[in-house]
């Protein structure tokens, strides 16, 4: 098992020090900063949209990592590019197109994603793994940070670290909802590599020390 990446998720950040809490992530060796986009349609939450993410690019080189929990995505892909997304990740259940909508996302010369649900198979990106960089599976239902950890998602997270494999797939395979201490480690077994944490780190009372102590996690089960 090669990379593993750690992606904190800003939703949880204090938005009155934004660049602080960026500053605080890169010395932590954050490796990305994920970033929640939610519209209050597919998911019952709303959050940010560009202006947020051109305010981090400015903060930081890391990669932003942006998750759309959006309805008809494709309509914010070149603003969100523009503004310095690194990588856009869709929901499958909100794609209808989706090997057109991941062609594009490349084509601007960003990462393409794909996001599951709990309740969506794996069998929904199937037939896309070529065009896929990174496939994230949900272990809780999107929407709200601060939710615990759905256990049937291991299982999901080891079929679709086989399925990536069998495909000779490159895809990263990331894991958002409920990641903390308690349960990164078995995700990690599961083939995950890849760990959003927004609650984990943020609530910590030492957020850096908790970026170090989710990685350990994974590197102490190697
Ligand atoms: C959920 C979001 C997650 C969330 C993670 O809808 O996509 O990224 O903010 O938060 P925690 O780690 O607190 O579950
Ligand atoms: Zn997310």
């Amino acid at each position: 098992m090669s990379t593993t990446r750690i992606a904190p998720s800003i939703l949880s950040a204090d938005f009155a020090k934004l660049a602080d809490e960026v500053a605080m992530l890169e010395q932590a060796g954050a490796d990305w900063i994920h970033v929640d986009v939610m519209d209050g349609r597919f998911v019952p939450n709303l959050t940010f949209g560009a202006k947020v993410i051109e305010t981090l690019r400015r903060c930081t080189t890391l990669p932003l990592d942006v998750h759309m929990m959006v309805v008809e995505p494709e309509r914010y892909f070149d603003d969100f590019v523009a503004a310095g997304a690194t990588g856009l990740t869709i929901h499958a259940e909100v794609s209808p197109h989706l090997q057109r909508q991941l062609s594009r996302i490349r084509e601007l010369g960003c990462a393409a994603g794909v996001a599951l649900d709990p309740s969506t198979p794996l069998s929904a990106v199937e037939e896309v793994l070529a065009d896929l960089d990174l496939l994230l599976v949900m272990s809780v239902n999107p929407g709200f940070s601060g939710q615990q950890f759905i256990p049937s998602s291991l299982d999901k997270v080891a079929r679709a670290r086989r399925m990536l494999d069998r495909a000779r797939a490159s895809a990263a395979l990331q894991v958002d909802g409920g990641i903390n201490r308690e349960t990164i480690g078995d995700v990690w077994r599961a083939g995950a590599d890849t760990f959003v944490a927004g609650n984990a780190v943020f609530g910590s009372p030492d957020p850096r020390a908790e970026v170090a102590a989710l990685r350990a996690r994974c590197a102490h089960l190697a």
